[in-house]
């Protein structure tokens, strides 16, 4: 009877791990298929038809970001498209800083970098934290964000909460002690047969760059001190900087923005980041509200001070008409589709100021392929997101890219950078290729000469004919 009872004991208990195992089994590998296996497919839909609509049902929009925040490691892994993996999507900026893709997420969503490698997993080329504060400071009272669902907008007045840059630092840390190198020789024998499978796959390791964006404590005075502060603590991690000047909820912030005071700031930051190991590229993140004239006038400037990039768009503090739902008098930052017209003709306008010389990330509102695709077209070279994940879930990043491929291939374009960026501006565009058509050409022949340099000293320049030969070359190499 006994033997019985723990003979049935134990079949039970095999039959619950083993059954237990396989679900998990299950749950785990299809959860980290490619996004066009067709059970990462179901996985998309289930975090953005299901549990996305369900949480913002029933959590207030506080709560529901921090178990979003929380739940990024469940999310499906992003893979290239097919059709994406025909063009060349990667954006080259600054001296070889290399983004696998133009979408990145916007700052504020991971203020304090706890998530950055789960959240680059659903797909982003690039993950901008913050905004930091070099002390940790709690922000405003809650309600500080509210969903305007039916305008598929956003207002927070969060107030830049923050743990401070000591314990971003750590976060960080972690961050890149875990990062995988992309170095293909340290590819596990795993990941080649995936790639196999599903060539392009190479993002299931965890790549894309990472942003760090600096603001000043409410009660700070010396908001140039707090900046330095910062870049020289947290520049180390960053592959690119951002001085944010432009959040609407941190009493006197936006009127850095003024030329007196932006001129010695951002000079004060460059020299700061001058001061780093290696350099990091400083860019600054400017608000929607500022009129034309002042844009102009900012443009301007920072070409002066060769900035190295410029972030359009933060929130706005106006209510465009046609606003319907009953939040829009909430006190705060709106964003989301109501910004989304407002940030491009900043993109626009910048773009036209600063001859495209200057490279613009753009951002506000951005919920399609086609909202990121048209940014791109006004002068941004990389596209940010954030209130449209709030809407539309964790897929939407595969879902952006794959428009943005079909978008491309419809119009005849294979490479992002070199056609798309900037084409609204038929002039300038056309002034860039020829440019970039010109530097392909010098690079060739500095090629083509230095393999007949090598042969020309074989022959310690006793055949007259080869050392003519090199002549046409030279000629061109130096635009003639
Ligand atoms: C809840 C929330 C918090 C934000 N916090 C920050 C922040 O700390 N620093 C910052 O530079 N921008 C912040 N932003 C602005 C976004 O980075 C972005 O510029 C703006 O929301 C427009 O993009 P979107 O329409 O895609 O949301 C925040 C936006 C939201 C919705």
């Amino acid at each position: 009877m006994f033997q019985q009872a723990l003979h049935s004991l134990r079949r039970a208990t095999a039959q619950a791990v083993v059954g237990g195992a396989l679900v998990i089994g299950t749950l785990e590998v299809t959860t980290h298929f490619p996004s066009q296996g067709r059970s990462s497919a179901f996985y998309h839909s289930l975090a953005d038809d299901v549990i996305v609509p369900a949480m913002r049902a029933t959590l207030n929009p506080e709560l529901a970001h921090k178990v979003a925040l929380r739940m990024a490691v469940l999310a499906p892994t992003h893979r290239p498209s097919a059709k994406e993996q025909k063009l060349n999507v990667a954006v080259t900026l600054w001296d070889n800083v290399n983004f696998s893709n133009p979408i990145g997420l916007a700052a504020g969503y991971d203020k304090d970098g706890t998530a950055i490698a789960q959240l680059l997993k659903l797909g982003f080329g690039f993950c901008e934290i913050g905004s930091v504060c070099l002390r940790p400071q709690p922000g405003n009272p809650s309600p500080r964000m509210f969903r305007l669902v039916e305008d598929e907008g956003i207002i927070n007045r969060y107030g830049f909460n923050s743990l401070g840059a000591d314990a971003v630092e750590e976060y960080l840390q972690e961050f890149r002690k875990t990062q995988h190198p992309q170095d293909p020789n340290s590819v596990q024998w795993w990941d080649k047969i995936y790639n196999f499978l599903w060539p392009g796959s190479q993002t299931l390791v965890v790549s894309g760059l990472l942003g760090v964006n600096l603001g000043k404590n409410k009660t700070s005075e010396t908001p140039l001190e707090d900046y330095q502060k910062l870049i020289h603590q947290l520049g180390p991690y960053a592959d690119y900087l951002v001085i944010n000047v432009s959040s609407p909820n941190t009493p006197g912030l936006r009127d850095l923005q003024s030329i007196s005071s932006l001129e010695g700031l951002v000079a004060g930051c460059q020299e700061a980041c001058q001061k780093l190991e290696h350099v990091k590229p400083l860019l600054v993140k400017l608000s929607p509200d500022l009129t034309d004239d002042e844009l102009e006038e900012i443009g301007a400037l920072l070409m002066r001070l060769k900035i190295d990039g410029i972030i359009l768009t933060n929130t706005t503090t106006s209510r465009p008409p046609g606003l319907v739902s009953s939040y829009k008098t909430e006190t705060g930052g709106l964003s989301g589709k109501p910004l989304k017209n407002r940030s491009t003709e900043c993109i626009r306008l910048l773009y036209q100021i600063t001859k495209g010389q200057i490279p613009i990330i753009g951002v506000g509102g951005v919920q399609t392929g086609h909202d990121a695709y048209e940014k791109l077209k006004a002068g941004a070279s990389l596209v940010q997101v954030y209130s449209g994940m709030i809407y539309e879930g964790p897929g939407m990043v595969s879902k952006i890219r794959d428009e943005l491929a079909e978008l491309m291939i419809q119009n005849g374009q294979r490479n992002l950078q070199e056609e798309v960026v900037g084409m609204d501006h038929e002039h300038l565009h056309w002034e860039r290729q020829r440019k970039l058509l010109f530097k392909r050409n010098e690079e060739t022949t500095t090629f083509v000469i230095d393999q007949e340099d090598k042969e020309n000293q074989g022959k310690q320049d006793t055949d007259e004919e080869t050392s003519t030969t090199a002549q046409p070359h030279r000629l061109l190499s130096n635009g003639e």
